[in-house]
């Protein structure tokens, strides 16, 4: 979480980073600050809160200085106050430093400077780094450019500094006494360095850069960029000399724009056909009853024959993991679980020889499930990755994937993303089990259901005046039970996690059976009961759970398979979706779930797509 961006170039810096700044927002919105640098010295401008009030704060007249830093904060150490907004400066005034990550030995630094007179304005663990690099950059004798190999003592100072942190940091500095040098460093955070025509943007992602340029070079950790005028070159912290390949950034500003939409989210969940489209595309092969993943083409064999996977991710995307765990045990017959990968590499779990691991993620830099597949191959197992941001550090860090290509998911709400997950976990298990044992009659059905879904999803969504009145007739309700069985259970979770995240109303979600062993004593109609019902091989037990709320007087939302007539006896709301394939419901069930959060949040008059507290992606442990 935070977002940083710098830039070093030929143009007026201060509108480049507000506008990189804006775009990053999605990953943290608790403060906001810029630095720039011309030979006359800094000039630093901070504000709690969003991007707009500091772009509101920032002078209009002369703005020329071509060299500037930023930051948009996610709090993780102090406050969000004015003082804990980067970017921090050392305590001689000479160095300004944006950082994402933790730095972990931070108080052992801070006291340790201390000592040494270093007085520090936050409570912040970066601004240790400031002041350590402060420390080296102040320090009489200690640098000697006849034994030493750096370019100067900035960016000796720089490595100096950045061997004795211990923690996660994706860093851009300036030093007064260098005004035409930037430097970047990355371990654990991610970090990108745009290069353009004679200009360079260091930036958290790609959104930050490709306005300015597309062509880019990915850090690795433990590297580091000095940017000197037109030129730059990389190297590792402990100053080793890399070359690093410019890549292309495929990514289009169109992607990042709203469009006719009012939030992200609210696109993001319309999007829906076409990115499901866009992921099934080439890849489910209807013709030859099989399925295409290009990422996987070597592992499928292996995969086929293993003993055991392991699904590992965060909050929706362990939800998918759930949906996958399901399908390759029904589909594929392959014993999976799915683990959260924040508790994985705590619990000392058991790999055994030939245990696959797959991890899902959008973002691919979720510090928790990078986390969770360090730990998986340091005990040996091979890693796949299920991602959507190309390049990214899971992308990078897993021994082969396959990409959801869904385009980019701006809203901290995940929408997309889950189906995306979800469809290629599907394609991944019928493969898997088109390999082992599925009949070819049922290979062909999950084919055939699979490609009819953008056109299900898209019959869903024109629903969305009537989920907007369900909403608005629950709106004052503060507790909320979602409810599902087999494959839909997740995606009562998924619901629930939905509404608590942008609405901040409380919801619970459960496997329906599990209602009658606690959660039961809850039922008023003050509680809404949101349930998956569609025609699967649980209707009848869902209808029976159904039942028991409404003898409770509990109120039911019903989540049911058009045409579906005895169904309407059971529900104060009904939403109908398109009958589908029990494997494939969770699609096409969780959309009314995803629509039904977004009005409860427009209706509560919430920041749909920054919800409180919350950052788009979550890089710290
Ligand atoms: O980028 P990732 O998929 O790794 O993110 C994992 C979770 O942080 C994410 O799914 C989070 O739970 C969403 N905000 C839920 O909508």
């Amino acid at each position: 979480m935070c977002g940083i961006v710098a830039y070093l170039g030929h143009k007026d810096a201060q509108p480049i980073l507000v506008e990189g700044l804006k775009r990053l927002e999605y990953r943290g919105y608790d403060s906001a600050g810029i630095a720039l640098l011309s030979s006359s010295g800094f000039r630093v401008h901070k504000t709690t809160g969003r991007m707009n009030g500091l772009e509101q704060s920032l002078p209009v007249d002369n703005c020329d200085e071509i060299l500037g830093i930023g930051h948009t904060r996610w709090a993780t150490h102090g406050k969000p106050t004015e003082a804990n907004a980067h970017p921090h400066m050392d305590f001689s005034g000479k160095i300004s430093i944006v950082h994402n990550g933790i730095i972990e030995n931070y108080s052992t630094l801070k006291k340790w400077l201390q000592s040494k007179g270093y007085e520090f304005s936050s409570e912040t663990d970066s601004e240790v780094v400031a002041n350590l690099i402060g420390y080296f950059f102040n320090t009489e004798n200690e640098f000697d450019n006849t034994t030493c190999q750096s370019e100067n003592k900035f960016e000796w100072s720089v490595q100096q500094a950045l061997s004795e942190l211990v923690g996660t940091y994706g860093l851009a500095i300036m030093c007064s006494d260098y005004p035409d040098m930037l430097i970047g460093a990355k371990k654990g955070s991610p970090l990108i360095l745009g290069v353009g025509e004679n200009e360079f943007v260091i930036a958290s992602d790609a959104s930050a850069i490709v306005e300015h340029t597309t062509r880019a070079i990915y850090l690795s950790d433990n590297e580091m960029v000095t940017i000197k005028g037109n030129n730059f070159h990389t190297k590792t912290i402990d100053n080793i000399q890399i070359t690093k390949t410019l890549k292309d950034i495929e990514f289009s500003l169109e992607a990042i724009e709203l469009d006719t939409y009012e939030h992200y989210m609210q696109k993001e969940i319309a999007e829906q056909p076409t990115a499901i489209e866009t992921c099934l595309k080439g890849r489910v092969d209807i013709a030859n009853t099989r399925v295409v993943l290009g990422g996987l083409q070597d592992q499928l064999r292996d995969l086929a024959r293993t003993k055991r996977i392991i699904l590992t991710g965060c909050g929706t995307a362990w939800h998918a993991g759930l949906v996958g765990e399901f399908l390759f045990e029904q589909i594929a017959r392959i014993p999976a679980e799915v683990e959260y990968a924040s508790e994985f590499r705590y619990r000392n779990p058991i790999i055994e020889d030939g245990t696959i691991v797959i991890a899902i993620s959008q973002s691919g830099e979720t510090a928790d499930t990078l986390a969770a597949i360090e730990h998986a191959k340091e005990r040996g197992a091979t890693v796949l990755g299920m991602v959507n941001v190309v390049g990214s550090t899971i992308a990078r860090t897993t021994d082969a994937g396959v990409y959801l290509r869904v385009g980019p998911e701006i809203g901290v709400a995940s929408t997309k993303a889950f189906t995306a997950q979800v469809a290629v976990l599907t394609m991944l298990a019928i493969e898997l089990g088109r390999r082992r044992h599925l009949s070819y009659d049922l290979s062909a059905e999950l084919l055939t259901g699979l490609s009819q879904l953008p056109d299900k999803i898209a019959s869903v969504l024109k629903q969305q005046e009537h989920i907007k009145q369900i909403a608005k007739a629950n709106i004052d309700k503060e507790n909320w039970l979602f409810l599902g069985r087999g494959v839909n259970y997740p995606v009562a979770l998924e619901g629930a996690l939905k509404l608590k995240e942008i609405s901040y109303i409380h919801a619970e979600g459960l496997p329906a059976a599990e209602m009658k062993h606690g959660p039961i004593a809850l039922i008023t109609n003050n509680m809404p009961a949101v349930f998956i019902a569609t025609k699967s091989s649980q209707y009848n037990k869902v209808i029976g759970n159904i039942e028991e709320v409404r003898a409770r007087g509990g109120r039911t939302i019903v989540i049911a398979t058009e045409g579906d007539e005895n169904i309407k006896q059971y529900a104060d709301h009904l939403i109908t979706v398109p009958d589908v394939t029990e494997q494939l419901q969770p699609i096409v069930t969780v959309i009314p779930l995803q629509m039904l959060a977004y009005h409860a949040a427009v209706l509560r008059g919430h920041d749909v797509d920054k919800p409180r507290n919350l950052a788009k992606s979550v890089t710290v442990e």
